[in-house]
């Protein structure tokens, strides 16, 4: 496939836009990687062999090591391995090590699919600047904190909301003051703020969002 339709679905922690990414790609029947879990998984291999995550050397190593089999295990998803993902995102050379795979799964999605969605922070201002359609979701603070205790409840991690908000606000302002690949919108983005939207709401806003852009793509995609 030449130029497959990519949808990019940036956004704060929590905002929702996992679960819109993945909704999306399922619509238009288009492949879904959360970028995310790449950076949790680096911070896994990290802890995994004893190492630091605060450490940039460390941090590399874990990048080359990542297992993607894990990607779908509760391990990556603790608050613990937020904080260090946040932690070995900021190093230049654990963006680079993860470039290709992003590229590489955009231009030639996997299923022979017509399209890729992928969520992340920098995905569409570095990964995909080109992107047919470009979201970049948030929402309140308080909101986002809410919605991960409920996610972590339902891992057995639950906690205190409050520290959960306080472990937010500080991933949000690490990974948009970070000098590379910072958080934030692409100029061509559509801006969509879920906090008084349930996840029904916030897809049905998406999709209006990205609908023309992407059906007009579709239509003018190669026949046969
Ligand atoms: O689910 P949540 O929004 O809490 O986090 P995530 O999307 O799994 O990302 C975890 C951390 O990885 C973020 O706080 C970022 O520091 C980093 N990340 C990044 O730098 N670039 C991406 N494209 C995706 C995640």
């Amino acid at each position: 496939m030449s130029n497959p339709i990519v949808i990019t679905v940036d956004g704060t922690a929590a905002s929702g836009k996992g679960t819109l990414a993945k909704r999306l790609a399922h619509h238009f029947g288009f492949a879904h990687l959360d970028s995310g879990s790449l950076y949790r998984l680096t911070a896994l291999a990290v802890i995994e062999a004893g190492g630091n995550p605060a450490s940039a050397s460390d941090a590399e190593r874990g990048a080359h090591a990542i297992d993607l089999s894990m990607a779908n295990d509760p391990k990556i998803r603790t608050a613990e391995m937020g904080q260090a993902a946040s932690l070995v995102a900021a190093v230049p050379a654990v963006r680079a090590a993860l470039l290709n795979f992003q590229r590489e799964f955009l231009a030639h999605p996997p299923g022979e699919s017509p399209g890729a969605v992928m969520d992340g922070r920098d995905i569409g201002t570095v990964i995909c600047p080109m992107a047919t359609a470009k979201l970049f979701v948030d929402a309140k603070p308080e909101v986002r904190a809410h919605r991960r205790w409920l996610e972590l409840e339902s891992l057995d991690q639950g906690g205190d909301e409050a520290h959960i908000l306080a472990e937010l606000k500080a991933r949000d302002l690490a990974d948009k003051s970070r000098p590379i690949s910072p958080l934030k919108p692409a100029p061509d983005v559509f801006l969509l703020d879920t906090s008084d939207l349930d996840i029904d709401a916030a897809f049905a806003a998406a999709l209006a969002l990205v609908k023309p852009k992407i059906e007009g793509a579709l239509k003018a995609l190669p026949q046969g």
